[in-house]
């Protein structure tokens, strides 16, 4: 007898990530020789700083190489502690940290260990596509928040605030924000930190991309006074330090939630890798140099994207303030045959050999997301193709 394989139902919460999808259709269309412009990658396109990758081999070289504490080392939790006071003036000790395998850990960690069946999680729309399943799978209810891209995707708090109920558990915020590179002003910020105190709700701020910002200073909303106890951060170095393959991340949160997160993680990943932990110390102890370097770059893409995309005519682009992606409306696209952004996705991938994420994965159905952590050949290419494609020029 064939034993019938009988999946546990709350796997069915969940969808595979819509950007790993376009990075595998991307990834099979170039395997079978096929020119493909790929802009559905969210990840920098520089490598891995030396200093960095130096501090990952004299770890190896010394035998760093076994288990080390589930939440990290000290002296790497040490290391975020400080570097997240240098940038933002917060105060937090090692143990309010969690160093985990990439900030998405450090999110799922989060919701498994605060989400109940039923409680309402509030998201902006649109909104990183990783947040809607990890509350699926706890067990919550996202509750979104439209937003307006002619007011670049911004929200306030008076928008918010029609949506907490009485079982409204957390709020998220992510700025600037992947898709759409949408940043919040630090007042429309600290208004929604204080209706989440008045309310008596969590807010989590994922700050991945807070370095990598065009105007203004980097903030946190934890830096507030008293700040701390209502407010979870997580934070990443995939991003600003050019990471992404290393696996670190973490979260700043009130001690209680971090215990009930290092218990989870006891028993799933155990430690990030001890490797990753040592060069994680030197990216935040050591030269910094490199996040302007990168950011000036990403600047000066940006600046090529949004003139390419305004002048493909119907094509709408909100101006990204941060982060390294654009998230136009490409709804003057919708004809023969193609009538949403998923679809308009798949044949600019299978005609003009041009990968970007459908706006589906993120919420709304006219955009798509380009991410210019790619090179200006790459972006020059991938233009052409995706304005020969809406335009027919
Ligand atoms: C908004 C946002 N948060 C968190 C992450 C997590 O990144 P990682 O797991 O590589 O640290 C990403 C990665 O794309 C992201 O875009």
């Amino acid at each position: 007898m064939t034993a019938t394989l009988d999946l546990a139902q709350r796997i069915s919460l969940i969808s595979e990530s819509s950007t790993m999808k376009v990075a595998a259709d991307a990834d099979k269309l170039r395997r079978e020789g096929v020119d493909v412009v790929d802009f559905g990658a969210g990840e920098p396109d520089f490598p891995t700083p030396d200093n960095i990758k130096k501090a990952a081999i004299a770890a190896i070289d010394a035998n760093f190489t076994k288990y080390t504490p589930t939440g990290g080392t000290v002296e790497l939790k040490q290391a975020i502690c400080a570097r997240h006071h240098d940038d933002y003036g917060t105060a937090y000790t090692p143990a309010e940290c969690l160093v985990t395998v990439g900030g998405k850990h450090a999110i799922f960690n989060l919701m498994q260990a605060l989400i109940e069946d039923g409680d309402e999680v509030v998201i902006p729309v649109p909104y990183w596509v990783t947040y809607k399943d990890v509350v699926n799978y706890a067990g919550g209810k996202c509750v979104f928040v439209d937003t307006d891209e002619a007011n670049g995707f911004t929200f306030t708090a008076d928008d918010i605030a029609p949506k907490i109920t009485s079982k409204t558990k957390l709020i998220i915020i992510n700025s600037p924000c992947n898709p759409s590179g949408g940043v919040l002003s630090r007042e429309d910020f600290e208004k929604i930190y204080h209706l989440a105190v008045k309310r008596g709700v969590q807010l989590m701020t994922d700050e991945c991309y807070c370095r990598f910002l065009y105007d203004g200073e980097p903030f946190s909303i934890a830096a507030l006074p008293g700040a701390k106890d209502n407010v979870v951060i997580a934070g990443s170095l995939s991003k600003t330090y050019s990471m992404t393959g290393w696996r670190v991340g973490f979260a700043l949160a009130p001690k209680p939630l971090i215990d009930a997160m290092m218990k989870l993680q006891s028993h799933t990943t155990s430690n990030p890798t001890s490797i990753s932990q040592k060069a994680a110390i030197e990216a935040l102890r050591g030269s910094q140099e490199s996040v302007p370097i990168m950011l000036a770059e990403y600047r000066k893409r940006r600046d090529f994207v949004v003139q390419r995309l305004r002048a493909i005519p119907g094509v709408k682009i909100a101006e990204p303030r941060g982060a390294f992606y654009a998230y136009p409306n490409i709804s003057v696209g919708f004809r023969n045959g193609i009538a949403s952004a998923l679809q308009f996705s798949e044949k600019l991938l299978s005609e003009a050999h041009v990968a970007v994420v459908p706006g589906e994965a993120f919420g709304t159905t006219e955009h798509v997301r380009i991410s210019y952590a790619t090179s200006m050949k790459e972006l020059e290419r991938g233009l052409d193709r995706l304005d020969h494609f809406i335009s027919g020029r």
